[in-house]
C-alpha cells in the first residue's frame, strides 16, 4: 500500500491473531524487512546517537521515547511514575527518525517489550512472547506523512459530539442527584461555563452496570431531561466486570447465553472488582460483544448520550481462587517472628493479589463465538478495545445518525475508531501536567484524538495554582474534564479563591472552540495530528527537535504551558517569529511579535499564552456558558499576517455524521492590510484583528 510518499509493507510471522486494528489491505513485503534485523523473538535496530524515536501512545516519559524500556501490557497502573513500563494501553507503533526514517507497527495483542536505548544506548530491541504477529513497515516521506499513512491503515478516528468539547466536571463520586444539581447550580450561578457532569460508580445500584440507584437518583430519565434543559449532559461510567447476583438480568443472561470469559474447565471465570465478585463479558466473542453493547440502550433510552468505559484492562482486585489461597497462606505466618525475608514474603501474599499475571493466564475467550478458545494472556491488550467496540458497534445500530460521547481507559489501535481515552489515574503533581503534554502528540500518532487528562489531578490533593496551570493547558485538549478521586481535596473551580481567574480561563476555551473544533475535525477526517511536537514541522531546526514542552496545535498556533510550581513565566523557543497573545480572558489580551530564538516569557498565574505562527489566523467566537450558546457564525479572526493567511475552516452541526459534506468547509483569506475574503456556503459574520 502507498499513502502519499509513504509505502507500507506487511510481514507476517507465524499465525497472528486477527486484532482488526488494520482496515486497509496491504501488500506482503518480500523476504525480510529492510532496516531491522530479525531475532528469534523479535527485532533489533542500530540507531545513531542522535536518532529520535516517537510513538508508543499512552506511556511514561518524554515524547522522544529513547532511553527507557516499555512493555505493552495493559495495566491498571495508578502510579504514572518514570520507573513504570506499562500504563493502560498498548500502542505498538514507533517511528525512528535519524539516519533512516521509518515506522513500525507490530500488530500483536500479547506482551511486547520495546527496549529503546535502555540496555544499550544505540540499540532498539523489540521482543514478543511468541512470533505470531503482523509487522507493518512504513517507509518514505516525512514524520507527518508516516503518521498519516499509519492512520490511514488503521481507519478514521472517532468523532465526538460538539458538546463534548465543552468543559466537564467530574468526581468520584457525586453521590446523589441533589449533589449533581448543586454542582450545576454553582457553575451556572457563578457563570462558569459547563457542558457535562460525570457520574462515577456510585450512581449504580451496588456497582451493577446498566442499573441506577433509585434512591439516590430517583426518576432518572426525568433527571437527565432536567439537566438537558440546563444544557448539561450527564455522562455515566460503565465498568468491565458484571456483578454476580441472583436476579440481576445482565448477570443471569450472560450466564445463560455463555457470554462470560471461561476457565479451562468451561466454568465462568470469577474475579472481584468494585461490586465484589464479577464475571467478565467475553468482549472478544462477537455475539457477546453485540449483547453487551446493546445493554447501553438502557441508558440511551433514558436520554444519556455519553459514557466512559473503565477498569477494562481488565483490572482485577483479586480472583476467587487466589484470595482463597492467600487467606490460607496468611495463616502460616501466625505467631512467627518475621525477619526481613519472611516479612517480605508475608507482604507478597496480599501484595500480589491484584492484576496478577497468573489470573490473566487462567481464563479464555471464545473468539469466534463458535468455541475456538484463546487464553486471555495471548490477547490481553484487546479487552478494553473490544469493550469500547461493543458500545461503538451498538451505537451504530441503535443511534446511527447521532454522535455518542465515548471514551475508555484501556486501548489498543483499532479502538480509536470507536472512542477516545482519558489518560487514567494521574496525580495532582506538576510533573503530570508535563506528562499530559507528552502524551497528547504520542496519542494523536495512534489515531486517538479525543483525549485529555484528569485536570487538577485525580489522586492526591490538588492546589489552587496547580489547577490553574493545568486548566491553562487543558483548554486546548479535546477532552477537558476536571476529575478527582474519593478522599482527595475537592477541586470544582468554585471552591477556590481564584475562581474568577479559573472561570475566565474556562471561558477562553469556549472562545477558542471554532478553531479547536475545526482542527480536531480536520485531523480526524484527514488522518492528521491535532497536537504535534515541533520536530514534526520544523524538520531542519536542531533546537526544535529537542523541544518537548511546547506543542503545535493544528494549523496555526503553538502552546507553551507553564507546568512548574511558583513559576511566573518560562523559556520558550521560537523556530520562527511568532505573535505572542497573552489572554487573561476572552476579552482581555495583550499582543506582541517575538523574533525567532530563545525567550523568557513572563506568564502570570492567571494568563494563557498562545503563539500564532506567521501568516496564520485563529478564528474565535465570542464565547458562551455552554457549547449550545457559542455562536459559530460570528467570528473574530486573530492573526499574525505579514503577507497572506489562508485558513480552511471546518464546522458542522456537531451532532450528526455528515462529516464529508463540502459545505462544512469555508476558506478565509486574510491580507496583511486586514482585507478578508471568505469562501463559504454559510452565513458568517467575521471581523479581523491583526
Ligand atoms: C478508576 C478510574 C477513575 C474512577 C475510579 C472509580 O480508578 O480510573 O477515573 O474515578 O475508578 O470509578
Amino acid at each position: 500500500m502507498t499513502s502519499g510518499k509513504c509505502r507500507i509493507k506487511k510481514y507476517t510471522y507465524g499465525t497472528p491473531f486477527c486484532t482488526d486494528a488494520v482496515v486497509e489491505q496491504t501488500a506482503a513485503g518480500e523476504g525480510s524487512p529492510s532496516f531491522i534485523t530479525e531475532l528469534d523473538n523479535g527485532f533489533t535496530y542500530q540507531m545513531t546517537p542522535s536518532d529520535a524515536v516517537y510513538g508508543l501512545g499512552e506511556n511514561v516519559r518524554g515524547i522522544n521515547k529513547r532511553g527507557w524500556h516499555y512493555v505493552s501490557n495493559n495495566s491498571d497502573e495508578p502510579n504514572h511514575r518514570e520507573d513504570r513500563t506499562s500504563l493502560y494501553a498498548s500502542h505498538n507503533f514507533i517511528i525512528v527518525d535519524g539516519r533512516e526514517r521509518f515506522g513500525l507497527f507490530i500488530d500483536y495483542p500479547g506482551k511486547l517489550t520495546f527496549d529503546i536505548g535502555y540496555t544499550e544506548h544505540n540499540t532498539i530491541t523489540i521482543t514478543a512472547e511468541d512470533m505470531n504477529f503482523d509487522l507493518y513497515v512504513l517507509e518514505g516521506g516525512s514524520l507527518k506523512e508516516i503518521v498519516q499513512a499509519f492512520r490511514h491503515l488503521i481507519g478514521r478516528s472517532y468523532i465526538a459530539p460538539k458538546w463534548a468539547f465543552g468543559y466537564g466536571q467530574s468526581r468520584w463520586s457525586y453521590l446523589t442527584a441533589d449533589e449533581v444539581r448543586e454542582v450545576v447550580r454553582k457553575h451556572r450561578e457563578n457563570h462558569i461555563p459547563l457542558d457535562s457532569v460525570y457520574l462515577d460508580i456510585d450512581y449504580m445500584e451496588r456497582f451493577k452496570d446498566f442499573t441506577i440507584d433509585e434512591e439516590a437518583f430517583p426518576d432518572f430519565a426525568c433527571f437527565v431531561e432536567e439537566m438537558k434543559k440546563q444544557h448539561i449532559h450527564l455522562v455515566p461510567i460503565i465498568d468491565a466486570g458484571v456483578k454476580i447476583e441472583e436476579g440481576y438480568d445482565v448477570y443471569e443472561e450472560g450466564v445463560e447465553k455463555g457470554y462470560f470469559c471461561k476457565e479451562a474447565d468451561g466454568t465462568d471465570f470469577v474475579a472481584a472488582v468494585w461490586p465484589g465478585l464479577v464475571h467478565f463479558p467475553d468482549m472478544l466473542n462477537p455475539d457477546a460483544r453485540k449483547w453487551f453493547g446493546h445493554k447501553y440502550k438502557v441508558l440511551l433510552d433514558q436520554g444519556i448520550d455519553g459514557f466512559w468505559n473503565d477498569m477494562n484492562e481488565p483490572a482485577i482486585f483479586y480472583s476467587e481462587k487466589r484470595i482463597a489461597d492467600a487467606i490460607d497462606r496468611v495463616q502460616e505466618f501466625k505467631g512467627k517472628n518475621m525477619d526481613l525475608t519472611t516479612f517480605e514474603e508475608f507482604k507478597a501474599v496480599t501484595g500480589t493479589l491484584s492484576n496478577n499475571a497468573e489470573d490473566y493466564s487462567s481464563f479464555y475467550h471464545n473468539v469466534d463465538g463458535k468455541g475456538t478458545m484463546v487464553c486471555h494472556d495471548k490477547v490481553h491488550n484487546l479487552f478494553g478495545y473490544n469493550m469500547t467496540r461493543a458500545a461503538g458497534e451498538a451505537f451504530e445500530d441503535l443511534e446511527p445518525d447521532k454522535r455518542i460521547l465515548m471514551y475508555s481507559r484501556s486501548s489498543y489501535p483499532g479502538m480509536h475508531r470507536y472512542g477516545g481515552i482519558w489518560q487514567g489515574d494521574n496525580l495532582s503533581w506538576w510533573s503530570h501536567i508535563e506528562l499530559n503534554m507528552h502524551m497528547m502528540p504520542s496519542l494523536n500518532m495512534m489515531g486517538i484524538l479525543y483525549t485529555g487528562a484528569d485536570l487538577g489531578g485525580f489522586g492526591a490533593d490538588t492546589t489552587e495554582d496547580l489547577l490553574l496551570r493545568w486548566l491553562e493547558f487543558g483548554i486546548f485538549t479535546p477532552l477537558m474534564r476536571n476529575h478527582s478521586a474519593m478522599g482527595t481535596r475537592r477541586q470544582e473551580v468554585y471552591r477556590f479563591e481564584s475562581m474568577e481567574a479559573m472561570k475566565k480561563i474556562i471561558g477562553l476555551r469556549y472562545g477558542l472552540l471554532p478553531y479547536l473544533y475545526s482542527e480536531y475535525m480536520k485531523a480526524a477526517l484527514k488522518d492528521e495530528m491535532y497536537f504535534r511536537p515541533l520536530a514534526f514541522d520544523y524538520t531542519e531546526d536542531a533546537f526544535a527537535a529537542k523541544v518537548e514542552d511546547q506543542l503545535l496545535l493544528g494549523d496555526g498556533i503553538m502552546v507553551a504551558p507553564v507546568y512548574e510550581q511558583n513559576a511566573e513565566g518560562r523559556y520558550v523557543y521560537l523556530p520562527e517569529a511568532m505573535k505572542l497573545v497573552k489572554f487573561r480572558s476572552l476579552t482581555e489580551r495583550t499582543e506582541e511579535i517575538l523574533p525567532a530564538g530563545h525567550h523568557y516569557v513572563p506568564i502570570a498565574l492567571d494568563e494563557v499564552a498562545v503563539f500564532i505562527r506567521p501568516n496564520h489566523v485563529l478564528p474565535m467566537s465570542y464565547g458562551g456558558e455552554c457549547v449550545d450558546e457559542v455562536d459559530f457564525s460570528t467570528l473574530q479572526l486573530l492573526g499574525y499576517v505579514t503577507d497572506t493567511a489562508v485558513y480552511e475552516w471546518y464546522d458542522d452541526d456537531g451532532y450528526g455524521k455528515d462529516y464529508d459534506n463540502p459545505a462544512n468547509y469555508s476558506t478565509f483569506v486574510v491580507k496583511a492590510d486586514g482585507n478578508l475574503e471568505v469562501k463559504s456556503e454559510k452565513k458568517l459574520n467575521i471581523t479581523v484583528s491583526l
